[in-house]
């Protein structure tokens, strides 16, 4: 097992790597506290790399698709960038149509970290967001560490903290293609243990109302080829132009699997352990022919970001995602992979 710093590119940006006994690697950036690459082993041993991004970090400063960053403070949609909190109302960018999305224009995605190699196995990445930064209120510490481990697990563990009470919720963006080829993932077997997603409007906005997907195309509590439903004529299919909805995970407990994709090709298995309540299941229908690593075309990577509940701050029924004074946001979620 081993960590360290392997370049500093000429954009500045630091690029550390971990890796563990067997051989999985992940590359990570002080910009944006970004995973670049993850190479994990395939069926036959050979090691691919299953997240998309590029092959210049110093791409990441344009990078218009969030591949593998930090998201914050509020990760998903804020409806108008509105909200109020301790009777003061904010108004945040509205980077996404009219609503605020994966904490604004400069998000975390967007921004330096301090890096420190801790241990043999883990990088933390931190930064003091100061107050206003995006129209947030409070000056806000924050953490990621990744940690890798020798059972081929990534863990990432979220820490915040704030001293006036404002909004927070992290997830990090990877976009996985578990063949590494990034050709399409509707081959790609999904299970998300979630009988429900918060239902939206035409802006992907959720306002309360939860949908059992039991028996509808969105119902993935079995695994299921993504492919198998994703063209039916159906409302929210057509919104998304795909899967891009947050799943409410059953109750459980953290050590429980809350989702999985397998790579067709591959035999890639990676779970997804979380102690959020929600993940996001989107399935790149943004992804255009963007150039880095490879080409990422419409449907040819998939996120799974777990998450509290979009939009939750105007939704008094959603967990909240409020951030008090003297309180510390911490929340962890591990990838594991195999070989099935
Ligand atoms: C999230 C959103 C998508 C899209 C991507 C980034 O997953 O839910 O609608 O905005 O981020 O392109």
């Amino acid at each position: 097992m081993k960590a360290e710093l392997i370049k500093t590119t000429a954009g500045g940006i630091k690029v550390f790597a971990i890796e563990n006994d067997n051989g999985m690697r992940v590359e990570l950036l002080s910009y944006g506290a970004i995973i670049s690459k993850l190479l994990v082993k395939d069926k036959n041993g050979e090691l691919v790399d299953v997240v998309a991004g590029y092959d210049d970090q110093d791409e990441y400063k344009s990078d218009a698709c969030y591949f593998g960053a930090l998201i914050g403070r509020v990760g998903n949609r804020i409806e108008k960038g509105r909200f109020r909190l301790d009777g003061a109302e904010y108004s945040l960018a509205h980077n996404d149509g009219n609503n605020h999305l994966h904490g604004g224009v400069n998000g975390f995605n967007k921004k330096e970290y301090n890096a420190e190699i801790v241990g043999a196995s883990s990088i933390k990445f931190s930064r003091i967001s100061p107050n206003g930064e995006e129209g947030y209120p409070g000056t806000m510490t924050v953490a990621v560490t990744y940690t890798l481990l020798n059972d081929d697990a990534l863990e990432i563990l979220y820490e915040a903290t704030s001293d006036k009470t404002t909004i927070c919720s992290l997830t990090n963006h990877s976009y996985f293609n578990l063949n590494g080829d990034f050709e399409s993932v509707l081959e790609h077997d999904v299970c998300l243990k979630a009988s429900c997603l918060t239902d939206v409007d035409g802006e992907l906005i959720p306002h309360g109302e939860l949908l059992n997907v039991k028996g509808t195309p969105y119902d993935f509590t079995a695994p299921k080829k993504v492919g198998r439903d994703i063209e039916c004529d159906d409302r929210l299919l057509n919104v998304a132009r795909g899967y891009d909805f947050n799943y409410v995970l059953d109750k459980g407990s953290a050590d429980d699997v809350k989702a999985y994709a397998h790579g067709d090709k591959s035999g890639i298995l990676m779970q997804v352990f979380t102690d959020r309540p929600c993940i996001q299941f989107y399935t790149g229908n943004f992804l255009d022919g963007v150039k880095g690593k490879k080409t990422y075309g419409y449907q040819s990577a998939l996120c799974l970001e777990t998450q509290g509940y979009p939009n939750a701050i105007n939704v008094p029924s959603f967990d909240s995602m409020v951030l008090k004074t003297g309180r510390k946001y911490q929340t962890k979620t591990k990838y594991v992979f195999s070989v099935e």
